[in-house]
């Protein structure tokens, strides 16, 4: 168990490039706290730069991209949606590191030509080769990426026949590397709210391909933490398959860093029961907090991640899963470029 100070020690000896603006501020949502009687924080995770577009991703990009380097690659090749915030906060990182970024990007919900929008406007404007993966009806986007493999293979053969070194990033950047830079999160958070004499009971976040909650987890056992840790999943999940998924990602970041704390399932939850319909499917209720929490505290969260994370976080208060009086941390994560993307999308947002 470490003190915040002895786990950023380890935690900054690994490799990294300085890509986003940290400590990432933290403040109260007095109006929503009043409405509930919950004292919520948010930490805002979509501050971090490096654009004003950042996220969650920057996190990690600075580990990943600062052991792409120390790896001699000049190229980076990722995958996600065609409106993923990943692939675009890779291709502003990998661009500010001077690498040619290429996006192998699923096309869930199908790009019009003639209208390109949001993270895939910022993915043309930045020059990124990419790559349109069409999916089969009802195809997973991780079963896309393996369906479409062989031609990724055979583009990462090419580049290196030209003489480039490649560094192939999963999906979310969720890997033992990138995952350290979740662990910096909760750190950090550990200390500012140490620092205003904050105790948290709960920390609420989306989760995805798994590296934040991962991320945060790891964090959570470098300190010995007992903050209550929830994930409110944004896509469906093998349910056994992904907490061990996200429980090996922190062990193998842990283990990463030299620290010999490790996690375990019990602390922390993967919640499914927020998604529906389905990954960049809009909710109705999910939106309905959207404009709830637009209109109490003039902040935008969005309907793929964060919109849905805030969603779940309600309906625990509301059912009363978190006690009144309780203390939250929400982590806004970021991705609100999706509030500009397809109508298929934003959904109902856009009507009052
Ligand atoms: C805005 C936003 N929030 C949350 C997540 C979930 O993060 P992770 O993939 O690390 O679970 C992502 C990425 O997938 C994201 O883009």
């Amino acid at each position: 168990m470490k003190t915040v100070e002895q786990a950023q020690e380890l935690i900054h000896r690994q490799v990294r490039v300085k890509l986003g603006f940290f400590p990432t501020p933290i403040h109260k949502l007095e109006k929503v706290s009043q409405d509930t009687g919950v004292e919520l924080y948010i930490k805002r995770e979509d501050f971090s730069g490096m654009t004003l577009f950042g996220g969650n991703k920057m996190r990690k990009l600075e580990y990943l991209l600062g052991d792409a380097q120390a790896k001699g690659c000049d190229t980076v090749i990722t995958y996600g949606a065609t409106q993923s915030n990943h692939a675009m906060e890779t291709a502003t990182a990998a661009r500010k590191c001077g690498m040619k970024p290429i996006l192998y990007l699923a096309a869930l919900v199908e790009p019009k030509e003639e209208d390109i929008r949001a993270n895939l406007l910022l993915d043309t404007i930045l020059g990124a080769e990419i790559h349109i993966l069409p999916t089969l009806p009802g195809e997973l986007m991780a079963d896309t990426f393996v369906r479409c493999r062989g031609q990724v293979e055979e583009r990462i053969a090419e580049l290196e026949r030209e003489g480039h070194k490649v560094y192939d990033m999963p999906s979310g950047g969720s890997t033992a590397v990138g995952v350290v830079g979740y662990a910096d999160s909760f750190v950090e958070t550990m200390g500012q709210l140490r620092d205003q004499g904050i105790h948290p009971d709960y920390f609420f976040t989306s989760t995805g391909t798994g590296g934040t909650l991962a991320g945060l987890s790891a964090g959570k056992a470098l300190l010995g933490s007992d903050v209550k840790l929830i994930g409110i999943q944004v896509s469906p999940k093998d349910p056994e398959g992904y907490p061990k998924h996200v429980a090996g990602l922190a062990n193998q970041a842990l283990e990463r860093i030299g620290a010999e704390e490790r996690t375990d399932l019990s602390q922390f939850v993967c919640d499914p029961n927020y998604f529906a319909p389905g990954y960049e499917m809009p909710s109705k209720a999910a939106n309905d907090d959207i404009r709830y929490l637009a209109r109490s505290e003039g902040l935008f969260t969005d309907p793929v991640y964060s919109g849905k994370g805030f969603h779940g976080l309600m309906e625990y208060i509301r059912d009363g899963r978190i006690p009144k009086g309780s203390t939250v941390v929400y982590f806004h994560t970021g991705g609100t470029t999706a509030l500009f993307s397809e109508a298929e999308i934003v959904g109902d947002l856009t009507r009052i």
